[in-house]
This record gives structure tokens, sequence and C-alpha cells, in this order.
């Protein structure tokens, strides 16, 4: 991923997380997906009134590009209030595609100040069958 794909990568997660559907949580977060051909996914959290069944943002962006048939990829924005990490649940299914995803934190209450981390550090010997 270079300086102009970040950059990218980093307004897609903005925008995406304007559409997130948090009206339980309030916690609205948008990830933005990088395929290796340049291609962007985007995700954003979608809440259920069954709170169990909700979908975070993370993996909303990577069915989407799945579905549209790519698997493998070079870099995740995700934007939220606090930069937040992903979820341990996000960080095994990001890793059943890239184990050492660079992963761009952006966070929406400190002017959208970026914190990069690789999802090898953040899930270190992820299961695999
Ligand atoms: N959430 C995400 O979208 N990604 C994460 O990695 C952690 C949490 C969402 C789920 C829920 O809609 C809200 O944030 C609060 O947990």
């Amino acid at each position: 991923m270079n300086e102009q794909q970040k950059t990218e990568l980093v307004a897609a997660a903005l925008e995406a997380r304007l559409m997130a559907h948090a009206p339980y949580s309030r916690f609205f977060v948008g990830a933005a997906l990088l395929s290796t051909d340049g291609t962007i996914f985007r995700g954003a959290n979608v809440e259920n009134a069954s709170y169990g069944l909700t979908i975070c943002a993370e993996r909303t962006a990577l069915g989407a590009a799945v579905t549209a048939g790519h698997q493998t990829f070079s870099g995740i924005a995700i934007a939220a209030a606090g930069g937040v990490s992903p979820c341990g649940a996000c960080r095994q299914v990001l890793a059943e595609f890239a184990t050492q995803l660079p992963v761009v934190l952006v966070d929406t209450e400190s002017n959208n100040a970026i914190r990069e981390v690789d999802l090898a550090a953040l899930l270190p010997d992820p299961f695999s069958s």
C-alpha cells in the first residue's frame, strides 16, 4: 500500500462510517479494504434489534470484497471514535485472507489522526485448520 492508496483508503473508511446502522450503540464504524489490484471495498457496522446479530464494519467490507471475487488484500483502514482496534472476531476473519495485513486506525475524535499496526501484531498465531 503506497501513500496515495493509504490516503484514499482513509477517506473511504470515513465515508463508509457515515453509512453505519448503529442505533443501539451509537458507535459508528467504517472500514475500507484495499485489494491487491487497487480496488477499495467499503463496510460499515450493521446493528440489529437482536443485538448479537450485529455485523462489524470490517467483516462487512470483507464480505463485499470476497463476493466481488477479491481474496488478496494489501491494507485496511478502520474509522471510529478513539481510533479503536478491530475486535477479536474481525482479526481472525481478516487473518483468513491476509495474516500480514497493514491496519490503519483512524481516530475521528482527534482530527482523523492515524495509527498504523500490522494484523500479525494484533493477532499472533491465528487459528487455521
Ligand atoms: N464494531 C465494529 O464495527 N468493528 C469492531 O472491530 C468492533 C466493534 C461495532 C459493532 C457495534 O455495532 C459497535 O461497533 C459497538 O460495539
